[in-house]
């Protein structure tokens, strides 16, 4: 009997997939940074009983109407604003993501970037690599403190939760907001809910790790950024699109927030001419939240657990709902 295809959207080490080489027929695409054609990929889902996607693929009508054999999606990331979940129901495809097995490394990398963007570290490194150190000066690339600050967290789930945990070492005051109150984690964290106003009136730093949705999106628009303190670091490791970028360069620019640390952009990659690219104020990543080795190898075995479940008929693992 043949066994069914897989069709993965970029190239990953076949280590990885030796595991599953007995029960599934593994096809992909052969370049680890170069994202597949669309005419590629429409010839691919044809045949594909599964698909391996990652969070920049778009999973719509027009590729699910080219994918008649098609029975899951399993999406490489837990994000997926990139899934038309209602063209998945209307096809009987069942779309997965990979929960929590990246929480605390991308709370680390959101910890990371708060810490980089109040004491201005890659601007710091930069002088040195530019030779441009000449002596010691009193407030020679001085920042912010961390320790004994506010912090806010909007979005306070897996992730947001991995953010508090960090803060707590650093005796920060954790204030947070969500749709609905979490009253364990404010016991857990001590952490307060507050409205949104208030979290981005009363914060030092705002860290935002929501999903992007039609309520979210351009959430931190000029009116919140006129909200924050001029002394308040902003970190973006959610999606680009809750940002208005435009505001935020002029609140950077104008001084009505200190900083920003952002690994996630409107648009992906974020041309190197952009203007918050160019700005000192700002540390940019490129989208590597949960880039660890550890991470990325657990984040792929959910992806192909999901697929092995639902092609051999039992319920998948961590469908999204
Ligand atoms: P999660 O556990 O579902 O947490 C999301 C939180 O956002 C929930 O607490 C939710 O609470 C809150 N929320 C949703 N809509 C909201 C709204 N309109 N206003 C206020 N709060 C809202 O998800 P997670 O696993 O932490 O992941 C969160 C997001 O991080 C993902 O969706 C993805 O976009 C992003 N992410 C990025 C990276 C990266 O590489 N940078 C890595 C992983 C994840 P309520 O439902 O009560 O509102
Ligand atoms: C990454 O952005 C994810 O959603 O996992």
């Amino acid at each position: 009997m043949s066994k069914p295809k897989v069709y993965i959207t970029r190239k990953i080490d076949a280590k990885y997939l030796e595991p599953y080489q007995d029960q599934l027929e593994v096809r992909m695409w052969e370049k680890e940074e170069e994202p597949v054609p669309k005419e590629t990929l429409y010839q691919e889902v044809a045949e594909a009983d599964a698909l391996f996607s990652v969070l920049s693929d778009a999973i719509d009508e027009d590729l699910l109407a080219k994918a008649p054999h098609l029975k899951v999606v399993a999406n490489m990331a837990v994000g997926y604003d990139n899934i038309d979940l209602e063209a998945c129901k209307q096809h009987d495809v069942v779309a997965t993501n990979t929960p929590d097995v990246l929480s605390e490394t991308t709370a680390d990398l959101g910890f990371s970037l708060l810490m980089a963007a109040a004491r201005r570290i890659t601007e710091a490194a930069d002088w040195v690599k530019q030779d441009k150190w000449q002596s010691w000066a009193p407030f020679f690339f001085a920042g912010s403190d961390i320790y004994g600050k506010t912090l806010g967290i909007v979005g306070m789930g897996r992730i947001g939760e991995g953010i508090a945990k960090r803060a707590t070492g650093f005796d920060m005051n954790i204030q947070y907001h969500n749709r609905s109150r979490k009253k364990d984690a404010e016991e857990r964290l001590q952490a307060t809910y507050v409205s949104l106003d208030e979290l981005l009136e009363t914060s030092d730093f705002v860290v935002t790790v929501v999903p992007h949705t039609e309520e979210t999106d351009k959430m931190f628009n000029q009116a919140a950024f006129e909200k924050m303190k001029s002394s308040a670091v902003f970190v973006n490791i959610s999606r680009g699109k809750v940002v208005d970028e435009e505001a935020l360069v002029h609140a950077l620019q104008a001084g009505e927030i200190q900083a920003a640390g952002l690994d996630v952009f409107e648009e992906e990659p974020i041309e190197a001419d952009h203007p918050l690219v160019g700005l000192k104020n700002a540390v940019c990543l490129p989208h590597i939240g949960s880039a660890s080795v550890e991470t990325r190898t657990k984040m792929i075995q959910l992806c192909m657990d999901n697929i092995a479940a639902v092609v051999s008929g039992k319920e998948a693992i961590t469908p999204v709902s």
